[in-house]
């Protein structure tokens, strides 16, 4: 019987080819990919007055050793990042959507500091965080 390998081994490395070149220029840059349906996600906590105060104690813990006390990108962990802990009050931050800022806590954003909190702070937690996120707002 005739062997096959003189043509597998091209294709192979075709394969590898196909899958690696686009795969080697993507990773060079975090572009966060946000899903249609998580952007348009309410969010289930409406009064802000009644959870603010625990938003803040769950930020306090978790967010603030980056993202500062007042959320402006300035925790003690700051200066050692790259890139920089997003400023919350800034309107970049402030432009997502409640589902886009839930998302983004819930994923983190990949290869930035940014971990993904889905596992250490509950679902109700972290749409108490996106609460909190909107009070730090700048005040025009
Ligand atoms: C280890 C440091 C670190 C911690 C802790 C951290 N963050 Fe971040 N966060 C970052 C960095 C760095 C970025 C910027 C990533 C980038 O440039 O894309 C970021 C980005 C964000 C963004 C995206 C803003 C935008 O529009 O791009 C949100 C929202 C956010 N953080 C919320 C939080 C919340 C809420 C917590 C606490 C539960 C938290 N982060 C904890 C480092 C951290």
């Amino acid at each position: 019987m005739k062997r096959k390998n003189s043509f597998q081994t091209p294709l192979f490395v075709i394969i590898i080819l196909v899958f690696a070149i686009p795969g080697s220029l993507f990773s060079q840059t975090a572009e966060r990919v946000i899903p249609a349906n998580a952007k348009s996600l309410v969010n289930p906590l409406k009064d802000s007055a009644q959870f603010l105060p625990e938003a803040q104690m769950i930020y306090r813990k978790n967010c603030r050793p980056c993202h500062g006390n007042s959320g402006k990108g300035d925790g003690p962990s700051a200066y050692t990042l790259d890139p920089k802990p997003a400023d919350h009050s800034s309107d970049k931050v402030q432009n997502n959507t409640d589902g886009e800022l839930f998302w983004l806590i819930s994923n983190g954003h990949t290869e930035t500091p940014m971990v993904s909190f889905r596992r250490t702070i509950t679902e109700k937690e972290r749409w108490k965080l996106v609460l909190y996120i909107r009070s730090l707002a700048k005040k025009s």
